[in-house]
């Protein structure tokens, strides 16, 4: 009989995966199936009123679509209003700072905040001097802790499955990172993540995409994509983030396509039942080729439908059990 769980929700706030115990990631993926049903329901009514009157409001200084709608459908689903701050169009460009922007914003009694940045911290100063729940969707190079924790989840529904337990967590499993880890927050909160619940993780790119002293974090290196994924359960691709390059950090795309892409021949070195994913948007046919993006090991779209419910459940653990704001902060 596995023992009670005895973990409770405490954190008004989820800044990132580093600060988390083991038990905390297991309570918010273990709160996540409730909404994956709710979602799925047979009557087509996707609401629970666990976040009735409340205040979502959606703050994205960088691009999105999967996350940005994700955060939207999750706070609706739980019956929440919403707000969505358009950052060109709001005073940020005019010179406002972002703790000003937000006491305007919690002026009008926000009670949760989605904040996605350009610099690494962004969530964590505002987090330490507002009331509001701030969840990060994505600071910088730093973290996106909801996506490591949908990635989590996903592989765990993948584990119970294959082995019939419905009780099985991460622990042994092999995932490799295969890509631009230097530029990638997902890389980062994924390899704290897969390390608390007890998965090895190996990373794999061109040297100058992979981060000094990576290995400190608990990872393996290797610049052998079929050495790395010879014994993975899980191949995870990531976007080569040309965005943030300053500098060519690779010779070519036709190089790193030849070293570095998953597609069929490549994939012929992993295991039958590796699954393959991708936290999107996907350059496809760069790293990760099409027909296997859309072949029958993929689960990106099902990482997609998870992150809904995970972003559901966090919002529910910040807002229903949550501490308020510590004193004698900032
Ligand atoms: C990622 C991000 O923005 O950090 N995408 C996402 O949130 N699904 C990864 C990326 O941009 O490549």
């Amino acid at each position: 009989m596995p023992e009670a769980r005895q973990t409770v929700w405490t954190r008004k706030d989820l800044i990132g995966i580093e600060d988390l115990s083991r038990e905390e990631i297991e309570l918010i993926l273990d709160t996540a199936p409730q909404f994956v049903a709710v979602s799925k329901r047979e009557s087509g009514i996707k609401k629970v009123p666990l976040l009735q009157g409340r205040l979502v409001v959606n703050w994205f200084h960088e691009p999105s679509t999967r996350t940005r709608t994700s955060f939207e459908l999750a706070a609706k689903r739980l019956s929440a209003d919403t707000l969505g701050i358009t950052v060109a169009a709001s005073s940020s460009v005019k010179g406002e700072t972002l703790h000003d922007t937000l006491a305007n914003i919690e002026a009008m009694h926000s009670d949760v905040i989605v904040i996605r940045h350009g610099c690494a911290g962004a969530a964590h100063i505002l987090a330490a001097r507002h009331d509001s729940h701030i969840i990060n969707a994505g600071d910088g190079r730093h973290e996106h802790p909801t996506q490591a924790l949908l990635d989590a989840f996903t592989m765990r529904e993948h584990v119970r499955q294959r082995r019939g337990d419905p009780e099985a967590g991460l622990d042994g499993i092999n995932v490799a990172i295969i890509g631009d880890i230097e530029h990638s927050r997902v890389a980062r909160s994924n390899i704290w993540a897969l390390n608390k619940l007890g998965a090895r993780v190996t990373l794999c790119g061109p040297a100058t995409l992979i981060p000094a002293h990576v290995e400190k974090m608990g990872a393996s290196v290797t610049s052998d994509l079929r050495a790395a994924i010879r014994d993975a359960d899980v191949i995870y691709a990531l976007r080569i983030q040309l965005e943030r390059q300053q500098k060519g950090l690779f010779p070519s795309i036709r190089e790193y396509i030849r070293l570095f892409r998953i597609d069929n021949d490549s994939l012929r070195a992993a295991p039958d039942h590796a699954l393959v994913m991708h936290p999107g948007p996907i350059n496809r046919d760069i790293e990760l080729a099409t027909e296997v993006a859309d072949g029958p090991r993929s689960v990106i779209l099902e990482q997609v439908s998870n992150g809904v419910a995970i972003r559901m459940a966090v919002m529910h653990l910040l807002v229903n059990f949550g501490g308020k704001k510590p004193t004698g902060t900032l």
